[in-house]
């Protein structure tokens, strides 16, 4: 007997300006499921996500929940058809605290018909102590990282006991253990019947829990079919619409250029101590370890976003001191920061301007900005990249997580820096554009950049680096040579101490 499912899309159509998000979309999610959606940047993941939360209206189409048609008209509409969603991009206001944030929009009320702060507080810490969250309810957003939020809103949506749990990309930023941590929360939805619809580029975590696989193409459903019947390559076949050789670029073994950044005992209070580290030009090293290692915290230091209390910076071999972001561009060291939403983008303005943002100087001439020139470079690095915006002159935030990403990639590879410092570089980039960034990263290394990148896939690692060093604790634990790579190495390095 077919049960009826819990939630179903028929000829669902979606349309921006510019792009057909969607078309003719037919989806279902069966009682105690996970079904992953899968599909390139841009394909229309989210905002199928997005029209059953109530967030889009679709143009077209029909939804269904429990077998009745429904129309969502928000996300209140969602919710009251017992449908929750965790966001790809965290939306947060910095100021709201833990409990203000987990509460936002159903906070108790006491018999006065106000807020009941202290329910709220105990119920927040009880929550936090259920999932082993180590913050406390009054902390701001502000002070947590991505992967703290992450989390939150991992806990938040759980928290509503939705029939039907929408995760779009929700480990993004958070750690193996963590992960571990959501997937027996799925095992335990499922087992209560409920229903997931699941999003994720990364493959491996998909063939853990998919029950059910679509793949999606230019807002078209390419196939949909049980889990058991895929395997990873046909997946990223289906996705990509053609065969993929390989994942990693050809490496070739280069003799590593003079040094072109040294890092002697950089300590920042608790965050990390005695860093020392060397690139040279030519060279791309990893700097591998567990979330919470330190590995962000030393970038950022010497980028310039947080002072370091003690250590030197040299630049080929000049010592530097750098106390601010201009600083080290001026020294031609940019960083690419995990963190986009923060530092990477500025929302309000379109892809064209986010793009030359910092490398305005390369295409200067003696009359001002040489537009042709900008326009045709930009144009000509969005193309390598593949980002699907209908024009490079559209608003960066009206493209897709992975787009956006691209764009905040292709920004400091066309300012040409002597030294990259690269914090997550492809998260939440499908994995086509994935294997053009680390050919762009190999190509920068062999006109003598030197590139410091931190990865929490070591795969990726040990796919395109040189060098690993591995951090635990907030120190440097050991250095692999290309030679000894291997995720048991790295991982005895990360587990040290
Ligand atoms: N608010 C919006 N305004 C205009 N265009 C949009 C908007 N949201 C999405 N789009 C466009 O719709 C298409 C599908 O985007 P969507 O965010 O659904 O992709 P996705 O599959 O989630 O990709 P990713 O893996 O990068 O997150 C893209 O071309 C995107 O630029
Ligand atoms: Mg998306």
């Amino acid at each position: 007997m077919d049960t009826v499912p819990l939630l179903e899309l028929r000829g669902i159509e979606k349309l921006f300006p510019g792009v057909k998000a969607l078309s003719n979309m037919s989806f279902s999610v069966k009682p105690g499921s996970v079904h992953v959606l899968c599909g390139e940047n841009g394909a229309g993941k989210s905002t199928l996500c997005k029209i059953i939360n109530g967030i889009h209206q679709p143009d077209r189409g029909e939804i269904l929940v429990n077998g009745q048609s429904v129309v969502m008209r928000d996300p209140l509409d969602a919710r009251a058809h017992r449908i929750a969603m965790i966001f790809q991009e965290l939306n947060f206001i910095p100021e709201l605290t833990v409990e203000q944030n987990l509460f936002l929009g159903r906070e108790p009320v006491n018999r006065f018909g106000k807020v009941d702060w202290k329910s709220v507080r105990w119920q927040t810490a009880a929550l936090l102590a259920q999932e082993g969250l180590p913050y406390k309810p009054d902390t701001q957003l502000k002070e947590l990282s991505v992967s703290d939020i992450q989390m939150l809103e991992i806990i938040k949506a759980i928290s509503y006991e939705a029939n039907i749990l929408i995760m779009d990309e929700p480990t993004s930023a958070i750690s193996t253990k963590e992960v571990d941590m959501l997937f027996r929360k799925i095992a335990e939805l499922k087992a209560k019947g409920a229903g997931i619809i699941y999003i994720s580029h990364k493959m491996d975590e998909i063939f853990r829990i998919a029950d059910e696989i679509s793949v999606l193409r230019d807002g078209c459903l390419i196939d949909t079919r049980p889990a058991k019947e895929l395997d990873i390559d046909t997946v990223i076949r289906l996705m990509v619409g053609r065969q993929m050789e390989s994942v990693f670029p050809e490496k070739q073994d280069l003799p590593p250029g003079p040094v072109a950044l040294e890092v002697d005992k950089l300590t920042q209070g608790r965050a990390f101590r005695d860093v020392c580290l060397t690139l040279r030009q030519g060279e791309i090293v990893g700097l591998a370890g567990l979330m919470g290692a330190g590995r962000t915290e030393v970038v950022r230091a010497l980028f310039g976003l947080d002072p370091y209390t003690s250590g030197t910076i040299r630049l080929k071999g000049e010592e530097v001191a750098i106390r601010d972001v201009q600083d080290s561009i001026g020294h031609g060291m940019v960083m690419v920061s995990e963190d986009r939403k923060r530092f990477g983008i500025i929302p309000v303005r379109d892809c064209q301007e986010n793009m030359s943002l910092s490398s305005l100087k390369t295409v200067m001439g003696p009359w001002g900005i040489k537009h042709r020139e900008e326009r045709e470079r930009n144009a000509a690095m969005s193309r390598r990249l593949n980002v699907k915006t209908p024009s490079l002159e559209t608003l960066i935030s009206s493209l897709s997580g992975g787009n956006q990403q691209k764009i905040v990639l292709a920004k400091w590879l066309l300012c040409s820096p002597e030294v990259l410092l690269l914090d997550e570089p492809t998260r939440g980039i499908d994995v086509g554009a994935k294997f053009e960034i680390y050919k762009l990263i190999t190509e920068l290394a062999q006109e003598g950049k030197a590139v410091l990148m931190i990865s929490s896939e070591m795969e990726e690692l040990i796919g395109v680096c040189d060098r690993i060093y591995v951090m635990a604790k907030g120190r440097i634990t050991g250095e692999l040579a290309r030679r000894n790579f291997s995720q048991e190495n790295i991982m005895k390095l990360a587990l040290i101490g």
